[in-house]
């Protein structure tokens, strides 16, 4: 079949609207009909040429939502009709990753999606047969594209696909850091990093699980009234103090019992970590930082009790939990319209990454 796609053809150059050919889903294969997607830094840093897995021409986007269309042979936990959110981090419940439960990270995939290709090897998209990448196994900057079974979370089907689509990535990312991999106490200080989409969601997960004292830090003061309507309590503009680091020590008695860094800047992952409180307090890398950088810290830190960690989709296992969150926004207890900022056909794309570079949107949706 033919569908419409935005096609990155190379590295910092703007996407192309075209059509592109669609191979049908074969065994273990499902063919989706996205209804909405938003466009993540992650795409964005893909599209630059930093990302060292990135490769062209292929489809990027990895935030949707959308319809089972067709099934391949032996599929049988979705059917069409169904309403599904794509997983760049699937759930194959076999693999040792998905039967240990310390981690998320399901590998049953993994070579295949970071080179582009469906679990075959192949590709199902393609242009006057030239073959075209697939994208953290999702593609969903096409209007139909193919994922592996084990990538889908089926989820309620009267949740709206233009909100939704969001929980295949940033909500996720930031609520799950705090619920999941944190494992975030009622009654706990927690340091935010960072007031963007990623951070706000952070900001209503500690809301949602209780925390006591949620402290925004950013640079820019005109984040401050959303994240307090998120549930900030206090705010540092980081340009204002001395020192981030004394100064969130101060403020807390001690530091704060959880820290989240939602930058992706290795001078605010050291701060992040070093304003934990000694002898118990942890630090949560979410943001992903430039190519080839490394973190530091005095290993004393460590030594006296900080713990530094990391998350990826929120330590979310997503054909799990993503329906758990749908649920979350369709009860109430989670806010996403809010975090959309801007809408807009596939045909204008690229303005959604003009709108990120230029710090106006939190999140762009394309609606098909
Ligand atoms: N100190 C404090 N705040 C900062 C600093 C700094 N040195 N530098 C930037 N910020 C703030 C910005 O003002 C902005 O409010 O961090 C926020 C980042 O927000 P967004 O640009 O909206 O980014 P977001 O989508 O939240 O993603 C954050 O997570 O997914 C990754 O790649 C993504 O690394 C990025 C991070
Ligand atoms: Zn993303």
């Amino acid at each position: 079949m033919k569908t419409r796609a935005a096609v990155a053809f190379g590295a910092a150059k703007p996407l192309e609207i075209v059509d592109v050919d669609l191979e049908g889903p074969k065994a273990g294969e499902v063919l989706v009909e996205i209804m909405a997607t938003g466009v993540c830094h992650t795409d964005a840093f893909t599209l630059s040429g930093d990302d060292p897995e990135g490769a062209f021409p292929a489809i990027l986007g990895h935030e949707g939502a959308g319809v089972v269309v067709d099934i391949g042979p032996g599929v049988s936990s979705v059917k069409p009709g169904d309403h599904v959110i794509p997983l760049y981090t699937p759930e194959c419940r076999q693999c040792d990753f998905c039967l240990h439960p310390k981690t998320n990270l399901c590998q049953a995939i993994r070579e295949t999606q970071g080179r582009g290709v469906m679990p075959d090897g192949s590709s199902r998209f393609s242009i006057d047969g030239e073959p075209i990448l697939h994208y953290m196994g999702c593609s969903t900057f096409s209007n139909y594209t193919v994922l592996p079974e084990i990538a889908l979370a089926k989820v309620r089907d009267d949740a709206p696909f233009d909100k939704i689509c969001y929980i295949g990535c940033g909500v996720t990312t930031g609520i799950g850091a705090v619920a999941f991999t944190m494992k975030v106490e009622p009654g706990s200080t927690v340091a935010v990093f960072g007031l963007g989409g990623i951070g706000l969601n952070v900001i209503q997960g500690a809301k949602m699980v209780g925390a006591a004292k949620i402290i925004g830090v950013d640079i820019n003061p005109s984040k401050v009234p959303l994240a307090k309507q998120f549930g900030m309590t206090d705010f540092v503009n980081a340009n204002e103090v001395e020192d981030v680091v004394d100064h969130l020590i101060q403020l807390t008695g001690g530091g704060v019992d959880y820290s989240f860094e939602c930058i992706g800047n290795v001078t605010t992952m050291r701060q992040a970590l070093e304003c934990c409180h000694k002898g118990w307090g942890e630090s949560c890398i979410i943001g992903v930082a430039g190519a080839g950088q490394e973190i530091s810290t005095r290993p004393f830190q460590l030594v006296t009790g900080r713990s530094w960690r990391g998350t990826a989709f929120g330590g979310a296992r997503g054909r799990t939990d993503v329906p758990k969150i749908v649920d979350w926004y369709m009860e109430g207890r989670i806010n996403i319209d809010d975090l959309i900022t801007h809408t807009m056909p596939l045909d204008k794309i690229n303005n959604a990454f003009d709108l990120m570079h230029q710090g106006k949107s939190i999140r762009s949706v394309v609606l098909y």
